[in-house]
C-alpha cells in the first residue's frame, strides 16, 4: 500500500521536480510515491499512449530538451543500449551538465555487475566483475553516469518483484517451473522498497549522506523452490514436480540460463543499517503476502 511507503518518508524539499526516464514497473511506483509526498514528478515512456506517460522519451527518437527545465532530481530506470551507451546520457548529457538546479541524479542498475561469487555475499566494496554481456554494458553505464561528476547515486537492484510480477502469475497460469539447483540462491527486492529507498536516499543525499553506490535488496536471499512453495501454499495451488537444473537448462532461454549461471547474496547493510532505511518487505514471505493481497483485489 502506498500509505505504508509514504508514512516512513519525509517529503522532498518544496518545489522539487523529479524527472523519471523509464516509467515502467519501478518507475511508475517511484513516481506515485513521489507524488504522494507532494512533489511534481514526470515520467517517460516510449509511446505517448502508454499508461503513465507524462512525456515521450525513446532512445531512437529525438527528445524535447526542455524536459529538464526546472528539474531538481533525475532518475533513469532505462537499461543500457546494445552499444553499451546509456540512452539518457546519449541524448541529454549536455543539458544535464548545464542544469543548475540538480540536487540528485539516480541510476537504477543491477547487482548483475558483481558477477558470480559462488553464493558468497557481496557489498558495495566488492569489486564488480560482470560476466554476462548485459552486465558488462550495465557496468559501463554506471561508469558513464559517475564520470559526469553530477550528484550521481547508483542503486544496484537484484530481481524485482511486486504485485503483478511475482511467483503467483506463473502459478495461476500453470507455467511454474520447479528448477532444482541445490545451493543456488537469488536476492530480490519488492518494488515498494525500490520506491521507498529512492525517496529515502534522495533526502539523505542532501544531508551529505551520499554514497555513490547503494545495494537495494531485501534481507533474505533464497532458493527459488522455497519462494515458489511459499507462494503455492498461500494460493492453495499444488506444486509441479521438481526438475533438476541439468535437465531444465536444456529448454531455458539464453536469458533465463544466464540468471542461473550466477549465484550471489546481496548485502544490504549500507542501506538498512548505516543509512537507516527500514524495509517494508524484509523478505519474500512478507512481500509475497502483499502481492497475493493485491491479486485478490483485481
Ligand atoms: N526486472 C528486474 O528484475 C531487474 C532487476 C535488476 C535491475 N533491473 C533494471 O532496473 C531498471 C528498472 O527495472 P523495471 O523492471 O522497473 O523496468 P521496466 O518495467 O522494464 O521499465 C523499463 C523502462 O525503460 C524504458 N525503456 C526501455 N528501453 C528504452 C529505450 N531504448 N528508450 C527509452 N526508454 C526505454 C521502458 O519504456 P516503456 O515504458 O515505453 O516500455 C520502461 O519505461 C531497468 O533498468 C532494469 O533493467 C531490473
Amino acid at each position: 500500500m502506498i500509505k505504508d511507503i509514504v508514512k516512513q518518508l519525509d517529503p522532498l524539499p518544496p518545489k522539487s521536480k523529479l524527472i523519471i526516464f523509464g516509467g515502467g514497473f519501478s518507475g511508475q511506483r517511484i513516481a506515485s510515491v513521489g507524488r504522494h509526498l507532494g512533489s511534481q514528478v514526470l515520467c517517460s515512456r516510449r509511446e505517448k499512449n502508454s499508461a503513465g506517460a507524462d512525456f515521450v522519451f525513446d532512445s531512437d527518437k529525438e527528445v524535447s530538451i526542455d524536459i529538464l527545465n526546472g528539474a531538481t532530481h533525475v532518475l533513469s530506470c532505462i537499461p543500457p543500449l546494445l552499444s553499451g551507451e546509456d540512452p539518457v546520457l546519449n541524448q541529454l548529457k549536455t543539458q544535464l551538465l548545464n542544469s543548475k538546479n540538480l540536487k540528485w541524479v539516480g541510476y537504477l542498475s543491477t547487482t548483475g555487475v558483481y558477477g558470480d561469487t559462488k553464493g558468497e555475499w557481496v557489498n558495495e566494496n566488492t569489486s564488480p566483475n560482470p560476466q554476462q554481456e548485459r552486465s558488462v554494458r550495465r557496468f559501463a553505464c554506471e561508469k558513464q553516469w559517475l564520470e559526469t561528476n553530477l550528484p550521481v547515486q547508483i542503486l544496484r537492484l537484484p530481481g524485482i518483484y511486486g504485485p503483478g510480477r511475482s511467483a503467483f502469475e506463473s502459478l495461476l497460469k500453470g507455467t511454474t517451473k520447479m528448477v532444482d539447483k541445490p545451493g543456488q540462491v537469488f536476492s530480490r527486492i519488492h518494488v515498494d522498497d525500490i520506491a521507498g529507498a529512492v525517496l529515502f536516499l534522495i533526502n539523505l543525499y542532501s544531508q551529505g549522506k551520499n554514497p555513490s553506490v547503494v545495494n537495494v535488496a531485501d534481507n533474505l536471499p533464497t532458493n527459488n523452490l522455497e519462494v515458489i512453495a511459499f507462494a503455492a501454499k498461500i494460493a492453495k495451488k499444488s506444486l509441479p514436480s521438481k526438475v533438476p537444473f541439468e535437465i531444465a537448462k536444456e529448454t531455458m532461454s539464453p536469458m533465463a540460463l544466464s540468471f542461473w549461471q550466477e549465484n550471489r547474496k546481496i548485502d544490504n547493510k549500507l542501506l538498512c543499517k548505516t543509512l537507516g532505511y527500514s524495509l517494508i518487505y524484509p523478505n519474500f514471505k512478507s512481500g509475497l503476502k502483499n502481492c497475493f493481497s493485491q491479486l485478490k483485489m483485481n
